[in-house]
């Protein structure tokens, strides 16, 4: 039930060993054990497991394991804080992520990326596809990617098909930011990072301008003084 393709989940990694469920379930274990109560180590851009397409999740874990992993991920994002946080951030190259947006309490600047709150939820062997040609450009970052922002062109609306924790498929469209983090997400267990779709010119260091244009509602100001174009 919770295959995105029903097929066996079974790749080959890096030293040429086959990386089977076995291993996932035990890499799972072994850091639920490392970490407790604690929080996750999130790994950061150049870590290989960034850059592997994950293995579909396929209950490998029982229900219980998997709330503790779950509940890891929350508890890590929330600290971090980050308003999603992707299995292979913790390096763990199964697809499973996790999204939960509050918002930042700046009207203005919600109302115009469309940042409404965004539920705590849980995405198994998640997809998407745009439900339109629209695209819009923010400025956003990665906990992977520490210390960076960059303006991303995105699908204003996609449609996400998956699994929740308990194997419920769901299948829904999402605009606006929800649409966008869950893109994010999604494309990290692709092996993707969201620099790989930035406008690079736009890249800022968050302790310097990339604080000041995370403020600016539309980054138009941003996209005219660096030299980068908006959708
Ligand atoms: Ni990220």
């Amino acid at each position: 039930m919770w295959s995105a393709n029903g097929s066996h989940c079974e790749r080959t990694g890096g030293n040429g060993a086959a990386v089977s469920d076995v291993r996932v379930r035990e890499q799972v274990l072994r850091l639920l054990e490392q970490v407790g109560s604690g929080l996750a180590p999130i790994v950061q851009a150049g870590d290989p497991v960034l850059r592997a397409v994950a293995l579909p999740y396929d209950g490998e874990l029982v229900p219980e394991e998997l709330d503790a992993l779950l509940a890891l991920m929350f508890r890590t994002m929330a600290a971090a804080p980050g308003v999603g946080l992707a299995a292979p951030q913790i390096g763990l190259g199964v697809a499973l992520a996790v999204v939960q947006d509050p918002g930042v309490g700046l009207p203005e600047l919600e109302a115009v990326r469309e940042r409404t709150p965004l539920a705590p939820r849980v995405l198994v062997n998640p997809r998407y596809s745009p439900v339109d040609g629209r695209t819009v450009g923010f400025y956003e970052g990665c906990l992977s990617v520490e210390g960076y922002a960059a303006v991303v062109a995105r699908h204003h609306g996609v449609n996400l098909v998956g699994w929740d924790e308990r194997g419920r498929p769901f299948d829904e469209v999402l605009t606006g930011w929800p649409a966008r983090i869950v893109q994010h997400e999604t494309d990290h267990l692709g092996g993707t990072l969201y620099l790989d779709k930035a406008e690079i010119r736009s890249l800022a260091a968050s302790a310097g301008w990339g604080g000041h244009w995370a403020l600016e509602p539309v980054p138009r100001t941003a996209a005219a003084e660096l030299g980068f174009p908006l959708p």
